[in-house]
């Protein structure tokens, strides 16, 4: 006497019934229909893992001192301590800018790079100039180029006054091109 149920019944030869086709079809649908379910929620979860290393740098306002102590139409160098997001790197850095406080109360900063290869300048008392050490290019107070090899004026950066403070963002530029492009 058989104890088999209908729908385990094998005819002669092994062949599957149209019940078996049916069961292996419905199985493949479930593992399709979970795979999707999983691949839904696994995506965001990498996304959110792996999207910080493909942020942009970012940068933030840091305050670099009183407005009132500026002397109008001299550069003073400003030092101070800004933090780099770099993904999920932070990382703080010692930086110096160069501040020059217009007539009408403006002020224009400029970053410490020169625009030719990457050295650093100074404001020269002396020949009321910024000087590069290094080839020789030199600016007005305006970051406009004097003489050298430097390509384009001094890159200015972002800059805005914030009861009576300073404020600015911190940036780096290529060397070496016509024009200024942000890293
Ligand atoms: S790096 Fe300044 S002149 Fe070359």
């Amino acid at each position: 006497m058989s104890h088999q149920g209908q729908g385990d019944h094998q005819p002669a030869g092994g062949l599957s019934t149209p019940v078996g086709s049916r069961r292996i079809f419905f199985h493949w649908v479930t593992v399709a229909a979970a795979g999707f379910v999983g691949m839904g929620l696994a995506i965001p979860l990498i996304g959110s893992l792996i999207s910080p290393a493909f942020t942009r740098r970012q940068r933030a306002w840091v305050d670099v001192g009183p407005v009132d102590d500026l002397p109008i139409g001299h550069p003073t160098q400003l030092d101070h301590v800004t933090t780099i997001r770099d993904g999920w790197m932070e990382a703080k850095s010692h930086k110096a800018v160069w501040a020059v406080k217009q007539p009408q109360g403006e002020i224009k900063v400029f970053s410490p790079i020169c625009t030719h290869l990457g050295c650093g300048y100074r404001w020269d008392d002396a020949e009321n100039k910024f000087l590069c050490p290094c080839h020789g290019s030199s600016f007005d107070l305006n970051g406009q180029v004097l003489g050298g090899p430097a390509p384009r004026p001094l890159d200015v950066l972002p800059a805005k006054v914030e009861a009576g403070r300073l404020l600015v963002m911190y940036k780096d530029f290529k060397s070496g091109l016509p024009h200024s492009v942000e890293l």
